[in-house]
């Protein structure tokens, strides 16, 4: 069991993580009083100054965010038709970073803003974008992504216009005084690279901080800046069914009574001592919309309950009551920006203040202040030249990358290809078994129609056979009646005038033959009847055959729904290799167009045009003629020079080669220099076609 402070209730490794804390709660002196040198000031505000002159945004960064900007608005045009793509925050607010993020915002009502934004993080992934995120339950649900040739990090909301406002009012602030940018961009830096500026891991936002430091400024005596929201005229404006008091000085420059002559150094000790030694958050909330920190009480923000220390000291506990640091939003008062806290977060940032203020007071420096605590959390600046990593690789190392890249395409598309075979299989299969289905329903459909009809040819037959069983064909009964017919009507000679028993006999043979007639005809009748059934049963046979032979018997292989859910699940797992193999495929395009660059950058011919391009070109066969060896030795005794030599000296290198090449003779130094000279990111081409 670790041991715990009976003042605190911290565990050793907690007083440890918040030794300064820790220290001040148990002491009893509780502020330690500034001994700030003019000196450190000084220092501090100069690094600061040079540290912000690292932060202006390369105009390939600028034009490479504009480009992404463009693209998704285009994009988006036809996607959500009647859509508004809008920039805010710190890159249209003039108060971001370098490694700042870009937020954007769709104005768009045609579809509920989590389908759209699942729509848009559809269509990042099938771009290829990196690290697109979904993050569908926070108060203004963003998708997150970064685009993959830059690094550049994206957040696109939807219709948050309420964050359009806020950032106008950020960028009034900043325009109101040239310090504004400097002291708010070195709080940001020095929350980020602590550890303490990201909500997600229950710190504050870099919006948080930009409210803070801008307090802080509207505070100090006196003030830097005045409350912009301040004004008679109001405006109130309804957004999304709730009403805003979005109003902003025209002229807030004029609402200063008196000028703050302190620099940024000054103004950054300020904030750190007043945090540090006046923890302002027990008693009040920061509100830079009233120009001050107002009173919890006022307020209506009475810290609920677990408390910070409590929340810390329960290990089960991850959440902090509501308004533990509050920060109310400009527009949106009722929004507390230090809902996002948790209990750690919220002791860090405690600690941090502490430990910058002591590192000022013993005389540290700005990279000390600043010094990264989480190297992972902290945003690599963005990358805007494609090749910045392979510039300094040697030919034959990019070849080699560029060969094993080739063949893990090769044995991705190899893998891809299986799949698909095994897809389109498992598709075939599954239409083979529908259709064997579909067969099965029609051969059931004919057998059914077997029974009954050889019932009926049963009782045809049976009704055939019962009206005649010893059955004499119509035809003969039909030639028997009317030869008796005949003999019975002829004409009677008188010689040979037949008997009566003769002609008795005749007349009941053809009674006879008439009621045979009768029976045959039924008899006929009944045998067609029989025989069109028989015809009709063999018919069915016959096609019931025909439906067997057409399905095979693949029933034995399942259930068609089987391959439908295989061929799905194929799918699924093609899915992330298709954006595996576009993203080699990307890379070895870039290898190779490096490749290209770099040799055509080495070749004789390129080198001719460059030379070319500088204005020297009429020279350069004749000084391929000279014997430079020569001619430096000459210059280096100081004898006479034509003015090719001086011209050809002048392009090798001029006078200092010569000194080069007495004091490194060697062939290999200058080979080595020479290489130097030619290597693709020297020169202007290199430059200028950096960021192709
Ligand atoms: N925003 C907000 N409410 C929050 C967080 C952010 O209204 N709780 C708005 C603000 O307009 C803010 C913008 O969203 O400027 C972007 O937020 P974020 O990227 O956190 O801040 P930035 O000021 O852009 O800072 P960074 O340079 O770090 O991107
Ligand atoms: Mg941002």
């Amino acid at each position: 069991m670790s041991k715990t402070c009976e003042i605190t209730g911290f565990t050793n490794s907690q007083q440890e993580r918040w030794a300064l804390t820790h220290g001040q709660l148990t002491s009893n002196s509780k502020s330690q009083t500034s001994e700030i040198s003019s000196t450190v000031s000084e220092k501090l505000s100069k690094e600061v100054l040079q540290f912000i002159s690292s932060q202006e945004v390369s105009k390939s960064i600028t034009a490479r965010k504009e480009g992404i900007i463009k693209d998704l608005k285009k994009r988006f045009d036809i996607k959500f038709r009647g859509s508004k793509l809008t920039t805010f925050g710190s890159s249209k607010s003039g108060l971001g970073l370098r490694n700042g993020d870009v937020d954007l915002c769709l104005e768009f009502t045609g579809e509920k803003p989590k389908k759209v934004l699942n729509k848009i993080a559809r269509m990042l992934r099938d771009d290829g974008m990196e690290d697109v995120t979904l993050i569908a339950h926070a108060k203004v649900p963003i998708v997150k992504f970064v685009d993959q040739r830059s690094k550049i990090p994206i957040d696109i909301s939807i219709n948050n216009s309420l964050a359009i406002y806020n950032t106008k009012l950020l960028k009034a602030y900043s325009d109101c005084d040239s310090r504004v940018r400097p002291f708010v961009l070195a709080i940001k830096h020095w929350a980020l690279h602590r550890g303490i500026c990201n909500a997600a891991y229950g710190t504050f936002s870099s919006y948080a901080w930009t409210l803070i430091a801008l307090q802080s400024l509207q505070t100090t005596k006196p003030p830097v800046v005045a409350n912009i929201q301040q004004g008679s005229k109001r405006n109130l404006k309804v957004i999304e069914g709730t009403e805003y008091d979005l109003t902003m000085h025209d002229n807030p420059r004029t609402l200063l009574e008196e000028n703050n002559s302190q620099s940024v150094g000054e103004l950054l000790i300020n904030f750190f001592e007043s945090f540090s030694q006046n923890w302002p958050w027990d008693e009040k909330v920061i509100s830079i919309r009233s120009g001050d920190m107002i009173a919890r009480n006022k307020k209506k923000w009475k810290q609920q309950k677990p408390h910070i220390l409590d929340a810390v000291i329960d290990e089960n506990n991850l959440r902090l009551g509501k308004h533990s640091l509050p920060i109310e939003d400009p527009f949106d008062t009722l929004h507390d920006l230090s809902r996002v806290l948790r209990p750690e977060g919220a002791m860090d940032i405690r600690e941090e203040f502490l430990r910058a203020f002591k590192i000022l007071n013993e005389g540290g420096n700005w990279n000390k202040l600043t010094k990264t605590k989480f190297p992972e959390l902290v945003n690599d600046s963005p990358n805007t030249d494609l090749f910045e990593d392979l510039r300094m690789m040697e030919s034959q190392d990019v070849k080699d990358k560029l060969g094993e890249l080739q063949s893990e395409l090769s044995v991705l598309e190899s893998e891809l290809e299986i799949r698909n075979n095994e897809r389109k299989n498992a598709i075939d299969m599954s239409k083979a078994l529908r259709k064997n289905a579909e067969l099965q329903k029609e051969e059931n459909k004919i057998a059914n129609t077997l029974k009954p009809r050889r019932e009926k040819i049963e009782q045809v037959k049976k009704q055939r056979d019962s009206v005649n069983n010893n059955y004499i064909p119509v035809y003969w009964i039909e030639n028997e009646m009317s030869k008796v017919f005949e003999r019975l009507t002829e004409q009677v000679d008188l010689m040979r005038v037949p008997s009566l028993q003769k002609e008795k006999e005749l007349f009941s043979w053809f009674f006879e033959l008439q009621s045979m007639y009768e029976h045959s005809k039924k008899t006929r009748e009944l045998h067609n009847e029989f025989k069109k059934l028989l015809r009709e049963q063999k018919n069915a046979l016959s096609e019931l055959e025909n439906v067997k032979d057409s399905g095979n018997d693949i029933s034995v292989f399942g259930d068609f729904a089987n391959f439908d859910e295989l061929a799905h699940k194929l799918l699924l797992e093609m899915n992330p290799m298709h954006n595996e193999k576009r993203k080699l495929k990307r890379e070895i395009g870039r290898l190779e167009a490096w490749l290209r660059i770099s040799s055509r950058k080495n070749s004789p011919k390129e080198r001719f045009n460059n030379k070319k391009r500088s204005g020297r070109r009429n020279y350069t066969k004749k000084r391929n003629d000279i014997n430079m060896a020569e001619v430096k030795s000459r210059a280096a005794s100081g004898g006479a020079l034509s003015l090719s030599d001086l011209d050809a000296l002048l392009n090798s290198g001029g006078i200092s080669s010569i000194t080069n090449q007495q004091s490194n003779g060697s062939n290999r130094d200058k080979k080595k220099s020479k290489k130097k000279n030619i290597s693709p990111h020297r020169g202007n081409r290199g430059r200028s076609r950096k960021n192709i």
